[in-house]
Formats: C-alpha cells, structure tokens, sequence
C-alpha cells in the first residue's frame, strides 16, 4: 500500500482552493481499503473520502488520510420487467458515465448530464437536476464501512435520500446509524426505465422545446440542451473553480413563505405537494444584491447568484476562508432581508 505523503490538492478540489493532504491513498479496488485498514500506521488515523473534489471548501491542508476513490468500471449487470440495470465504479466521472449510458441506448439520467463529480459522491448528496434526482434512477450501491471493515450493500430506502440529502451525510450510532465520514462508496447501480419518457416541465426545458418545437424530443436531444442550459449559467470548474450550487434552496412552510412574499412580492417560489414551498435561494441572495460581490478572491458568480467562483487562480486564487467569510456574509444578508437561514452545500474541511 502506498501513501503518498504532502499531496497537493489543488487539481483535486473543483474550487481549485490551494492545500495539501498530509498523506493520500488511492484507492481502485475494496482490496486497497482493506489493505489501509490492516496497516497499523493508518487503521486507526481519521480518514477522509475524496471523489472529484467537486463539493468541497478546503480551509487549509488536511490532516485526516485522504482515499482518494478511483474504482473504474461501466457494466451492464442485469435487469428487472421494468429496467435495465448498470453499475459503474465510484470513481468514474459522472457526466462521461450519463454520457456512455446514451450511447448504450439505456436513457434514464440525461437531465443530470455535466453534473460535476464522480459516480460514488453522486449519491452522497442525491445529486439532482432539471426534475430528476439521483434517488429516481437509483437501485443499490457498495460501500466499505471504515470502522468495521465489512462490506455493505444498501438499497434505496437504507441511503435514506433526502433534498441533497443521505445517510452519508449524517453522523451518529444506531438506531439512527449514519454513514458519514464511516462508508466508502465502491460501486453504484442504477435502473434505468424500459419504458422511458422525457422529463419536460422544468422552466429552462420547457423554454428549449418552445424555442427548437420539438414535440417529442429523444434522451440525446434532452441531454443536449441540459447541458447548453448549464454552460449557458454555470461556470465550468475547468475555467473557473467552483463547487456548483453553494446553498440549498430553502423550504418553508406556507405561513413562512406569505411572510417573505410580503417583504417582496417578486419572491421565486415553488408549491410543493405536501403544502410547503420551495423558494430559490440564487433569487433570495440575488434580490440582496450579492451577483458579482468578491471577498478577496473569493466572489459571487455574475450570471448564477447560488454559485461562490474562485477568481483567481494557484497561490494568487481564493483561499477556503475568503469563500467561507463570504458565504457567511451572503448568509447574514439573507436573515436580515428575508428572515431566512440559507444551508450550505459542500463539505467544508
Ligand atoms: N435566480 C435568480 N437569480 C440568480 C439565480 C437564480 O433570480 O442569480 C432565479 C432563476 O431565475 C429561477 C430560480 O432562481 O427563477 C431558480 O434558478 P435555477 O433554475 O437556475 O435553479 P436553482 O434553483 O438555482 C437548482 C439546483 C441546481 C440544478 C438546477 C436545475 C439546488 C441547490 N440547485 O438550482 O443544482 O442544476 O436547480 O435543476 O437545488 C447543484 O446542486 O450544485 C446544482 C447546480
């Protein structure tokens, strides 16, 4: 087994935030994390699990052993009456994968195409877009707990999605037993629908039908203008680091929501089934007047309020703490407008 020893994390974080892991594994099969938790040195050192980096704020260099999660692999496993199923290592990168399913002739994610990330974190936080999370197209994955070493296999209910939201995302012991900082994703599968229909209705989709009159478009045609509707908004983390939406957009009650319409009747706001609405966090930090504000290197993405950008870039670029101080100017502007605590999104170490 080898750790690597002073990492530099700069091309592994999409924020491209400069910081060096103190030692790093990489990890492309179970036998290399069984080979780590049989080591004396590091069986029992904290760890943390990298994938693409791609929903991480680094505030300086990190200390826990980083397994770095490279399991390749793109397979046809199996099917069901009603689906195909495919499994792809965690360690693939997401949109490739959506990518590679189309040209299998398997339909199902194309309105999550160039999601930044890999396979493994996509279900860490239910990674969603344009009317579909990853919770609808999901069957089962694998994981190594870190703590006992034993292989898991959990179905839908047993990630306990939620709005970008699983158990890997919540700590503590049984009987609520959380998965965070705990499992490592090896493997994920997915059902993919035989009987596929276009997931239309969302806002900028419906505007890309009106505008080609398309009536009846292909999974090919959906995932073409998904990802014209992201280049058109969002940064790519190749050209300016980034870790895509930095707040989740909030739900309230009703009696919540008639209050902030009262502070601004313009409010963006979404019914949902159960009563409650969702309101657009990018429209909230937006109507505070947040598009294109900096600290330091640090700023507010000009065309995508939800979005913090790196400006600049290497030692001259934002460090973790100028993108936190502004999150948490952005998050006290928002209180005092609209009496509101937005939640972020990424990891923050
Ligand atoms: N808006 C503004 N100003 C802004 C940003 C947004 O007025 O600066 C308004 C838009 O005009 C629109 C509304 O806010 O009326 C919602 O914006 P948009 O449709 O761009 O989507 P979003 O709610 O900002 C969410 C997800 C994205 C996902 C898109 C499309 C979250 C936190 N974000 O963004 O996911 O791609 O919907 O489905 O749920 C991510 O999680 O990293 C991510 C990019």
């Amino acid at each position: 087994m080898l750790v690597e020893k002073n990492v530099p994390l700069q091309a592994l974080n999409t924020f491209h935030i400069v910081a060096r892991a103190h030692g790093l594994v990489r990890v492309r099969s179970e036998a290399d994390v069984l080979a780590v938790l049989a080591d004396p040195d590091w069986a029992a050192a904290p760890k943390f699990v990298l994938g693409g980096g791609s929903n991480l704020v680094l505030t300086g260099d990190v200390k826990p052993l980083v397994l770095k999660v490279e399991v390749q692999g793109r397979r046809v496993v199996g099917e069901t009456a009603k689906a195909v199923i495919v499994e792809a290592g965690a360690g693939e990168d997401w949109h490739d994968f959506v990518a590679w399913t189309l040209a299998q002739g398997l339909p199902g994610l194309e309105n999550m195409a160039l999601i930044p990330g890999t396979v493994g974190a996509s279900p860490v936080q239910n990674i969603g877009a344009y009317g579909v999370e990853l919770q609808d197209r999901f069957e089962s994955l694998d994981a190594i707990d870190l703590v006992t070493g034993k292989l898991l296999t959990l179905n839908a209910a047993q990630c306990a999605f939620g709005y970008r939201d699983s158990i890997f995302k919540h700590g503590g012991t049984a009987p609520t037993l959380g998965l965070k900082e705990r499992a490592l994703i090896l493997r994920v599968r997915f059902a993919l629908p035989k009987a596929w229909k276009p997931v239309l209705g969302y806002a900028d989709l419906d505007k890309k039908q009106a505008q080609t009159g398309c009536d009846h478009p292909t999974a090919q045609q959906i995932f073409d203008w998904v990802c014209e509707i992201r280049r058109a908004k969002l940064p790519d983390p190749a050209v300016i680091g980034n870790a895509g939406s930095f707040f989740k957009n909030p739900t309230v009650t009703a009696e919540q929501c008639a209050d902030i319409i009262a502070r601004d009747p313009k409010v963006v706001h979404y019914r949902l089934d159960d009563g409650r609405f969702k309101l657009a966090a990018g429209w909230l930090i937006d109507a505070c007047g947040w598009r294109g504000k900096t600290v330091g290197q640090a700023g507010v993405y000009e065309k995508q309020a939800l979005v913090l950008v790196n400006l600049g870039s290497g030692a001259g670029g934002a460090t973790g703490g100028e993108v936190m101080t502004l999150a948490g100017a952005i998050q006290t502007s928002v209180y005092e407008r609209f009496g509101l605590r937005l939640e972020t999104e990424p990891v923050v170490l």
